[in-house]
């Protein structure tokens, strides 16, 4: 039988260790902002989403797809490649630096907490790696460059 630890939650207190990484007044504002733009199922328009976050600090690369309902800890301790879709009701719990890779789908529902490569599907709680995706698309840099080769 595996032991239980013991945890009095009333002399809980991470005031000290934990930074959260902005102040009050960002955090607060960054609140309401996921609430109306992102956790917000009446906001459907997909194109201000990776804009918004790079106001907060987020590096988003290009295509990025966010679907309504996502939740968003802290922005300003997030990445996101290229070409990354975020499925409907994902919640990306980023306590600390969380970076998605590029090429990445997170299915629906998905609480991601841990870094996630590229070039995959990860699903459920928390998020796994479900399944690889093959990428055969070349970077334009890289395929300017093998045509210059030829
Ligand atoms: C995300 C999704 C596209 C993955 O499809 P896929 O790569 O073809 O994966 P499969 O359906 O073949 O499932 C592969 C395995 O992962 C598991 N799996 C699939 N989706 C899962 C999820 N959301 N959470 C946990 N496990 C999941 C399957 O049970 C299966 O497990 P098994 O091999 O033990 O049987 C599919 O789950 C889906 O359509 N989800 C709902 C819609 C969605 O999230 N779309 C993406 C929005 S951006």
């Amino acid at each position: 039988m595996s032991e239980r630890a013991t945890v009095d939650l009333s002399r809980f207190d991470n005031s000290k260790t934990f930074d959260p990484g902005a102040g009050l007044v960002k955090r607060t504002i960054w609140y309401f902002t996921n609430a109306l733009f992102f956790l917000n199922p009446c906001f459907p328009f997909r194109s201000p989403k990776p804009a918004l976050l790079r106001l907060f600090g987020a590096r988003v690369g290009k295509g990025v797809v966010i679907h309504p309902g996502v939740n968003i800890k802290f922005p300003w301790k997030l990445s996101i490649g290229d070409h990354s879709w975020i499925g409907q009701r994902v919640w990306l719990d980023n306590l600390d630096r969380l970076t998605i890779g590029s090429n990445v789908v997170i299915a629906a529902g998905a609480v991601v907490t841990k870094d996630v490569p590229d070039n995959c599907v990860v699903g459920g709680i928390p998020a796994k790696v479900i399944s690889t995706i093959e990428n055969d698309l070349e970077e334009p840099e890289e395929a300017a460059a093998a045509e210059e080769a030829e």
